[in-house]
């Protein structure tokens, strides 16, 4: 589904480069579940940003579904961005003073998307939210923020979601029934890669990649 050759990725901060990832080759499959681990600062979020088209890279080539994305037209790749991915944060992102069903449907703005009612509630109950729609996310628990936000990345029905640290803020309770909610999205069919520092959930998943100063260790 998509593919990194020899990605390389720098960033400017002031005079200085720093060379964030150094020449990674990766393949992902459609209905993987891999995690990525590395310590801080090894190039775990940009290349999640890369993979899900949110950056690009300084060299190398990636390819989605077969096609060169440097060969796709801008328009081209909002849509995948919108149809096929969701992302998912450490911060969750929810917006304070809309509930949590106008949170969750927020992503169909930017889509010019109907919003379906019945869609929402289902999603909402899939998470675990049904009750709790009419809520603000200042009433809702770290774990429940991060439910919303994974409702609100599945609404426009995403083949792969990409997931930063998702439990990074949240206690080993809550990272379990996330964890949980996450296979069961991969069970659904949805290709699922999770940045995480957590060693018990990584070895969980399908497939772990470990990066280390912009490079893959090992798969
Ligand atoms: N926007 C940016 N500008 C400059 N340097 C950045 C930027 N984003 C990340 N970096 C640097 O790139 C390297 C990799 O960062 P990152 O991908 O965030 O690592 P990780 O998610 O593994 O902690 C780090 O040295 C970081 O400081
Ligand atoms: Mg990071």
């Amino acid at each position: 589904m998509i593919e990194l050759h020899g990605i390389e990725k720098e960033y400017t901060r002031g005079s200085e480069k720093v060379h964030a990832l150094t020449g990674v080759d990766l393949s992902i499959e459609s209905g993987e579940f891999i995690a990525i681990v590395g310590p801080s600062g090894s190039g775990k979020t940009t290349m999640l940003h890369i993979l899900g088209c949110l950056d690009q890279p300084s060299r190398g080539v990636m390819k989605i579904d077969g096609i060169e994305v440097e060969n796709l037209p801008e328009s081209k790749l909002v849509q995948i961005r919108r149809e096929k991915i969701g992302f998912v944060f450490q911060q969750f992102y929810l917006i304070p003073g809309l509930t949590v069903f106008d949170n969750v449907t927020l992503p169909l703005l930017f889509s010019r998307k109907e919003i379906d009612k019945g869609k929402i509630n289902s999603l909402l109950e899939l998470v675990g939210l049904a009750s709790r729609q009419g809520h603000n996310p200042n009433q809702l628990s770290g774990g429940e923020m991060q439910r919303v936000a994974i409702a609100r990345a599945m609404v426009n029905d995403p083949e792969v979601i990409f997931a930063d640290e998702p439990t990074g803020n949240l206690d080993s309770e809550n990272s379990e029934k996330i964890f949980d909610l996450l296979k069961s999205l991969h069970a659904r069919g949805l290709t699922i890669v999770m940045v995480t520092h957590n060693n018990d959930l990584a070895g969980r998943a399908e497939r772990i990649i470990s990066l280390k100063d912009g490079k893959i260790l090992n798969q």
